[in-house]
């Protein structure tokens, strides 16, 4: 199947280091839930799941970033990323998050499919 470009929010709706914005995807054939977020400009996504255990990382609705606004935290122990490469750079993680491409053109944020990325059918 080729990559599609399916439209996930208006660019405005990301604000830097600001709250996220949730979607959910077939990830490897189970329904998962992603989010993105901007920092540095650049809007960015990945699998709301943390390398350590898989759980949600978000300790309020869609807020991931830590207080200082440069590092997405897991709420359960602590485990930090980088926001614009989905690296460990803290805590208990075992390996980074699962990134999912975007692209922001014509105002609005798009996230891509992926051999093993689908959207939710309908
Ligand atoms: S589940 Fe995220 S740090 Fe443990």
């Amino acid at each position: 199947m080729a990559e599609e470009l399916i439209p996930l929010c208006n660019a405005p709706d990301l604000l830097d280091s600001g709250d996220a914005v949730p979607f959910d995807v077939i990830y490897h054939g189970q329904t998962c839930r992603a989010f993105a977020v901007r920092h540095a400009g650049k809007a960015h996504a990945y699998l709301n799941r943390c390398s350590h255990v898989p759980m949600e990382m978000d300790y309020q609705p869609n807020r991931f970033f830590d207080s200082s606004g440069n590092w997405l935290i897991c709420a359960t122990h602590g485990a930090m990323y980088s926001p614009s490469t989905g690296a460990c750079i803290g805590g208990p993680c075992r390996g980074g998050l699962v990134k999912i491409a975007l692209s922001e053109f014509d105002g609005v944020v798009h996230w891509h499919t992926a051999h093993n990325l689908k959207p939710i059918e309908f």
